[in-house]
């Protein structure tokens, strides 16, 4: 399964779960998100599914994505743990290609404390869904002909999780607007400070939530003074927690595949899972010299407030 490098490392251990190779592919430099065309490089006939995550205030180019999927008949199970309410091409991400996926931990813009879902269009797949968080049962309703039994456990959600979400939803189209505006303010001004990049907003980004808002920091427009004191100097400045994005995966400590022998199903798929052996010079740079991470409650401030901010960087 092919899983950006830049990604919260429950993306890659998900393929673990089930036995596949989460390989990992690097980043587009404007939207941290995976490289479709290095996506195209790793596909091999034993590939099966393609794993865009939609990272910070970006989403992945699921035209160019769903296109490979079609060449080599590929699953697409979009990440959307980030992107609440996000749409490409005027469609909900999530349900551009198979399978989308949400996480409704307490940090994200809806949070259920803990939990998740996951959706699909597809009778087959729903019904393998249904029974894979649900210990294996049939669905009450299901049609048999979609439904084969499978092995697995408890991964539902509590009504009462779902009762915190669905009262969430009433405020979440003008929290979703009014993060939209600022995230387009933010873009404008900090586009006009030399040395600070914004994140590349496709064409077909028709609508863009968040969970964190990324942007570019250039170390030769400020005399070489490295991200890290950068974060620490603004986010002192905010009174709050500036960050960077996610370790790599091929060098994330909380990505250690090797530290459960559960793993070691062949001599070769203990190789294959090994994230040492690849390069994602990208998300390495971005990691280590660029990125610059704030988290969404920031954006839910008023517009003179946000410019405020801004006068202090
Ligand atoms: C990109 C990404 N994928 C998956 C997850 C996993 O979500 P959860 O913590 O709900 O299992 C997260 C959580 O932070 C995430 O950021």
């Amino acid at each position: 399964m092919i899983v950006p490098a830049n990604t919260w490392q429950a993306t890659a251990a998900a393929c673990l779960d089930v036995n596949a190779i989460p390989v990992l592919v690097d980043v587009e430099p404007d939207t941290y998100c995976l490289d479709p065309e290095k996506a195209a490089a790793a596909i091999t006939p034993r590939t099966r599914a393609i794993i865009p995550v939609h990272l910070y205030n970006s989403l992945a180019d699921m035209d160019r994505i769903l296109e490979l999927a079609r060449q080599h008949k590929l699953f697409v199970i979009e990440d959307c743990a980030h992107n609440h309410g996000s749409q490409w091409r005027g469609r909900g991400v999530g349900a551009v290609g198979d399978i989308g996926c949400f996480s409704f931990q307490s940090s994200k813009s809806l949070n259920a404390g803990e939990g998740g879902f996951v959706m699909t269009n597809d009778d087959r797949l729903f019904e393998r869904l249904y029974s894979l968080r649900n210990c294996g049962r049939m669905r009450p309703d299901a049609d048999p002909s979609n439904w084969e039994p499978v092995q697995s456990g408890n991964y539902r959600i509590s009504e009462w999780q779902a009762a915190i979400l669905l009262a969430q939803f009433e405020r979440f189209p003008a929290q979703l607007a009014k993060r939209e505006a600022n995230m387009t303010f933010l873009n404008e001004q900090l586009g006009q400070i030399e040395g600070l990049k914004p994140m590349l907003r496709r064409p077909q980004v028709t609508r863009q939530g968040l969970y964190q808002y990324a942007f570019r920091y250039d170390p030769e427009a400020f005399n070489e003074v490295p991200v890290e004191a950068f974060r620490r100097a603004l986010g002192a400045e905010l009174n709050t927690s500036v960050g960077g994005m996610y370790y790599p995966l091929n060098h994330s400590p909380l990505y250690q595949p090797h530290t459960k022998r559960r793993h070691h199903l062949s001599d070769e798929y203990w190789q294959a899972i090994d994230p040492k052996r690849f390069n994602t010079p990208i998300a390495e740079r971005a990691f280590s010299t660029e990125s610059v991470i704030l988290s969404h409650p920031h954006l839910l401030a008023d517009q003179d407030n946000l410019g405020d901010q801004l006068s202090r960087i």
